[in-house]
């Protein structure tokens, strides 16, 4: 379906192709075995001009969109779901500056992210408000001309690492979801220290860490858009536009899957032939081919709507993050199947594809959040055209 691209896709793809291939592949077992950040391929990244294809070009960025961030995302997933992560990542983190920072915030912060000479990080889910967001605790109080953080973020993907850290907090929980505002904090802020480690089951190159803040001193303009109580707003735009990355890191993993199963299928014999001869295997191959062309379709169009500013990129966000990251977990399980006793060994890559899909079910909010998003948007899509129907009549 190459003829669907643009050349600047294609141009794209094939760039990350050869870094996925290069810096990726031969060293995804081991930064998966030691649970090591991928600095040699953030370098490669950056050489290549890859680290901003999502900033705007007036910020240093390469302007390109949503749909060339997935397109990037799928190619290093197919080597390694979790350099997908890592890379992903930062467009998450920066998507609160691209769609509520001030003027002098993006200046700041974008050309730095960019380049890839700062790296970014997503600070909203804590230990009691994952799903319900809208619930978290992490207080910021003004001070002055300051504002002081306390409390604790958990699941912050990328910590560590990360030079920035735009974090969720409430200046008034009373308020619930109207009192959450963005702060961006810079690593090495007194009263802001990295904590704990999490062990991971899959995506283990990519730091996950808690973060606390005690007493954390921020000055007023590191308020996302400068407004109190526009947090929440910025941190659901956010996730609106992140979320087709997530699926396009399942895109990857599936197809990296797949690739791999097919190559082991057309040279494992077993009853004196190689096992893809038998028709239950190529029918296997065949479902989960269709399975994967059907969430890359439908991902790239989220993304095409993401770029065009479309009203209900919500819905299509959700729904290609539950296709596609359904269909990498069933994949990944079936590729594993196809390996056999082999399959679930670490001598072989294709278990790492299942460990790593199983979180893009979960992470940048669980399959039964986006089925939340979008069952609510079918109910307002219905109340709104009954509405036009009886306004007509
Ligand atoms: N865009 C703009 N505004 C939006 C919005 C959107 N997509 N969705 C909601 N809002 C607004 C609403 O209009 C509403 O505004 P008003 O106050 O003016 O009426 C306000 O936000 C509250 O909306 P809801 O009442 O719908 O909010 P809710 O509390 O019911 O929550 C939810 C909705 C969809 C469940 C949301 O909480 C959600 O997405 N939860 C999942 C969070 C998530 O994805 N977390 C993962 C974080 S990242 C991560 O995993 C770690 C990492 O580092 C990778």
């Amino acid at each position: 379906m190459d003829e669907l691209l643009s050349k600047e896709n294609l141009e794209l793809r094939e760039q990350t192709r050869e870094i996925a291939e290069r810096y990726v592949r031969p060293i995804a077992a081991e930064l998966d075995r030691n649970a090591e950040y991928p600095w040699p391929v953030v370098r490669a990244l950056q050489e290549a001009g890859l680290m901003g294809v999502w900033i705007p070009k007036e910020y240093g960025g390469r302007g390109a969109g949503i749909l060339n961030l997935c397109i990037v995302v799928e190619e290093l997933s197919k080597a390694c779901g979790g350099v997908g992560v890592t890379y992903a990542v930062n467009a998450l983190g920066s998507f609160p500056i691209i769609v509520g920072g001030t003027d002098e915030q993006k200046k700041k912060y974008l050309p730095e992210l960019a380049s890839g000479r700062k790296l970014i990080a997503f600070g909203l889910s804590e230990k009691s408000a994952g799903s319900d967001a809208g619930s978290l605790r992490t207080r910021a109080t003004k001070d002055g001309n300051s504002y002081l953080i306390n409390g604790e973020k958990k699941w912050n993907t990328n910590g560590g690492a990360a030079d920035i850290y735009t974090v969720f907090t409430t200046v008034n929980p009373e308020r619930g979801s109207r009192g959450i505002t963005g702060i961006l904090v810079e690593k090495g802020t007194p009263g802001f220290v990295i904590g704990k480690k999490e062990d991971l089951m899959g995506i283990r190159c990519v730091p996950v860490h808690e973060l606390h803040f005690e007493d954390c001193r921020v000055p007023t303009e590191n308020v996302l858009g400068g407004k109190e109580g526009h947090g929440f707003k910025h941190a659901m735009m956010t996730l609106d536009l992140a979320r087709p990355g997530v699926a396009a890191q399942a895109v990857g993993l599936a197809q990296g899957a797949l690739d791999l199963a097919i190559d082991y299928t057309t040279k494992r014999e077993q009853f004196g032939q190689t096992i893809a001869s038998f028709q239950a295997i190529q029918f296997m191959l065949a479902d989960m081919a269709t399975q994967i062309e059907a969430a890359r379709q439908l991902v790239y169009q989220a993304a095409r709507a993401c770029d065009l500013g479309a009203k209900n990129v919500s819905k299509f966000a959700a729904m290609a993050k539950v296709f596609a990251t359904d269909t990498a977990m069933s994949v990944t399980t079936n590729c594993v199947q196809l390996f056999g006793g082999y399959g679930y060994c670490r001598d072989y890559p294709i278990e790492k594809y299942m460990r790593d899909a199983k979180i893009t079910q979960i992470y940048e909010g669980t399959n039964q959040v986006q089925r939340l998003v979008i069952g609510r948007a079918l109910i307002k899509e219905s109340a709104s055209s009954r509405e036009g129907k009886e306004t007509k009549e």
